[in-house]
């Protein structure tokens, strides 16, 4: 917590303080549905780059702020910023989304360090360093990264894919060296949350996009377990820093998630019933979620009557009001501000 700062609804509520109405942030929040950030995003033609440029980064952080006055601002990065670290070859294709040069043999893991992290993503904690200073006291920052098995999609697939049949693979036959990979990726990931942590974020999400495609025998092993061992990690070295779990399209397998003394909160997504979640999920952890993105991109009395009816189940327990996914680029930003007001504006009723 930051000393002689007032700690914030978002964080309080992370902390188990309850208020009238739910905090509220989206995830994406930055990016290519705001003219402000197509404007600065112009600036710079590698993606990469941009990341890298602090005082860009720190701008289009800020820009949803300013326009829509969120609880938390999250940080401009990608996840792909630790394969990158790592020694990897990424880069963004325009309109084509994120190129890696894939791994195809565990003997290419030895080329890859942690040693180079504090370096190379010095532009990213010098981008915190400077959002912190500019953001109200009462905006948490929210640092993140991808968790190990959502990055080992994109560092053995190369790109993002529609079966994710290289990395299964990789990890149904060969489950000792796929596991090395992901103990690389555990510790890289602490790393760089800790520095995160140290250049002045609040709390933190791990994002696991892609857990979904796993069978749920497998889900324990490659996405939940390595999760728990970056937030015990992070918590070696930042005992007071809350964690967010995003294990995006996993089910019922949520449950397994359910980890008050792990998570500060779980992140679900659209395709869990609010209803369930309330019954099976809140009772034990706070929740964020969980609009559907293409919603927001309907707008009007469909999008009011839904977000509504989330925070009608959801809103009563511990809640941070979010979408499922991110925010897509086809998304007005005027049915934002309209649901900023929904949430803000919400009665409890009887749950
Ligand atoms: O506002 C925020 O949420 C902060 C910034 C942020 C970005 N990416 C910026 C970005 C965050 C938190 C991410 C996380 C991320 N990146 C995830 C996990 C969340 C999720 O969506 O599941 C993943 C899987 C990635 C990888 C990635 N980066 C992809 C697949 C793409 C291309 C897709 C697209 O929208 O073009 C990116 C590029 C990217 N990252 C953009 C932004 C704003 C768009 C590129 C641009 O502006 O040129």
């Amino acid at each position: 917590m930051r000393a002689g700062k007032p700690a914030g609804k978002f964080l309080q509520t992370l902390a188990g303080t309850r208020f009238p109405t739910p905090p509220i942030w989206l995830m994406r929040q930055a990016g290519r549905y705001l003219p402000e950030y197509r404007a600065v995003r112009s600036t710079t033609k590698s993606f990469l780059d941009f990341c890298y440029t602090p005082d860009k980064a720190i701008e289009v952080t800020l820009q949803p702020i300013r326009r829509f006055g969120f609880d938390a601002a999250i940080i401009f990065s990608d996840i792909l910023v630790v394969p990158d670290a790592l020694g990897q070859k990424v880069w963004f294709e325009e309109g084509e989304g994120p190129k890696l040069e894939a791994l195809t043999d565990a003997a290419q893991f030895g080329r890859l360090s942690r040693a180079r992290i504090a370096d190379r993503l010095a532009p990213v904690y010098e981008a915190i360093r400077g959002t912190r200073a500019a953001l109200p006291g009462e905006t948490a920052l929210l640092g993140f990264a991808g968790a190990p098995f959502t990055l080992a999609c994109y560092m053995i697939e190369g790109s993002g894919s529609k079966d994710f049949a290289k990395v299964k693979q990789w990890a149904y036959a060969h489950p000792e060296s796929f596991g090395l990979l992901i103990d690389l990726l555990v510790e890289a990931v602490v790393d760089h949350l800790a520095y995160q942590v140290e250049a002045g974020v609040d709390a933190v999400q791990l994002f696991d996009s892609w857990a979904g495609v796993l069978p749920e025998e497998q889900l324990f092993r490659w996405s939940l377990d390595p999760m728990v061992r970056i937030a015990k990690g992070l918590r070696e070295r930042h005992p007071a820093i809350p964690v967010i779990a995003f294990p995006r399209a996993v089910g019922p397998a949520a449950l397994m998630y359910r980890r008050p003394d792990t998570f500060a909160a779980l992140s679900i997504d659209t395709g869990i019933g609010a209803h369930w979640a309330a019954r099976e999920l809140q009772p034990h952890i706070c929740l964020q979620g969980n609009l559907d993105p293409i919603m927001l991109v309907a707008g009007g009395e469909a999008m009011d009557r839904e977000a509504t009816r989330i925070l009608d189940k959801l809103g009563h327990g511990p809640f941070v009001f979010n979408l499922g996914h991110g925010v897509v680029p086809q998304t007005p930003p005027d049915h934002v501000a309209r649901l900023v007001e929904v949430v803000r504006r919400w009665k409890p009723g009887t749950p």
